[in-house]
């Protein structure tokens, strides 16, 4: 049984930042004819009810959606997010908070496939649901790390994978850091998109550094903090590292963050920045 449980979070300043850049890495890889596989390890359980005492408990979802949910002036490359949260919620009220497969799933055509893993059961089978309809989606009850062995490389030889751990275990950086080192090996030319949080300095350094010594290239990384405070009483911020990027995103990538950080940043303490952790 694993302890975590998304709901308490859904829809914080860390979901919408990953969520934003998700969607946007599926626009512009859909402007390829070619078709992809969108491979989600940790893909939650679909869709987030925010009246839930979950995430009442903390209303954390305050800090994120709700404070973009109602602005129409955000930059293009976030309008596709945005509008996918406002179609889950269509009489206009902020309510349910979709999750990744739900947000990315509104941007691939009919030739794309998912494949979405989740190790917690319930979550797993809440996900199913609202896939039921759906083909050319795979749902699997499994780790997301031997989903990487499992479905990659894809067939279509084209891919856009997230891998979002809920870093809930001992060691997780250490373990992510291995399986995006090992998916690479598999699969060198897929997209993906690593999201981590701003934590214990000397883990994230150690994280980055195992990234910069391995043999990956093109690894841009998008930082977001909201506030300076103190990474042991709350989370500041998150990063993500996006491998082999998309024509098009570092550009598209710096409004979306000034705009995000200028919502987000309650007291305009935090931070942004993009920059190459490894070139070419
Ligand atoms: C941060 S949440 C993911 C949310 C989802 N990607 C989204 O953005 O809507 C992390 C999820 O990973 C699941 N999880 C934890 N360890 C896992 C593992 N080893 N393999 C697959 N899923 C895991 C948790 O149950 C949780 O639902």
């Amino acid at each position: 049984m694993l302890a975590y449980r998304h709901l308490f979070h859904a829809g914080n300043f860390a979901d919408v930042f990953k969520h934003a850049v998700i969607v946007q890495l599926a626009v512009l890889i859909g402007r390829k004819e070619k078709p992809f596989l969108y491979l989600d390890t940790h893909a939650g359980c679909g869709r987030y009810d925010l009246a839930h005492a979950w995430a009442q408990k903390n209303r954390e979802f305050e800090n994120g959606i709700a404070r973009i949910f109602e602005r129409n002036d955000c930059p293009a490359p976030i309008r596709p997010y945005l509008d996918a949260v406002h179609e889950n919620n269509p009489d206009g009220k902020l309510r349910f908070y979709p999750g990744s497969p739900l947000l990315v799933c509104r941007s691939l055509r009919a030739s794309d496939r998912m494949a979405l893993t989740e190790l917690n059961r319930d979550d797993c089978a809440r996900l199913q649901s609202h896939f039921q309809s759906r083909r050319r989606v795979q749902i699997r009850n499994m780790d997301g790390y031997q989903a990487l062995k499992a479905f990659l490389p894809p067939k279509e030889r084209r891919g856009l994978i997230l891998i979002d751990s809920s870093f809930d275990r001992a060691h997780e950086f250490r373990r992510l850091a291995e399986a995006v080192i090992a998916a690479h090996k598999r699969f060198a030319t897929g997209v993906y998109a690593v999201w981590y949080p701003l934590v214990e300095p000397q883990a994230v350094r150690d994280f980055e550094q195992l990234i910069v010594e391995s043999d990956l290239r093109k690894v841009l990384k998008l930082e977001l903090s909201v506030h300076r405070g103190d990474w042991q009483q709350s989370l500041r911020g998150s990063a993500m590292l996006v491998i082999n990027p998309p024509y098009g995103f570092d550009t598209s990538a710096a409004p979306m963050l000034h705009w995000l950080w200028q919502a987000l940043s309650a007291d305009a303490e935090g931070r942004y920045s993009i920059k190459w952790l490894v070139g070419e």
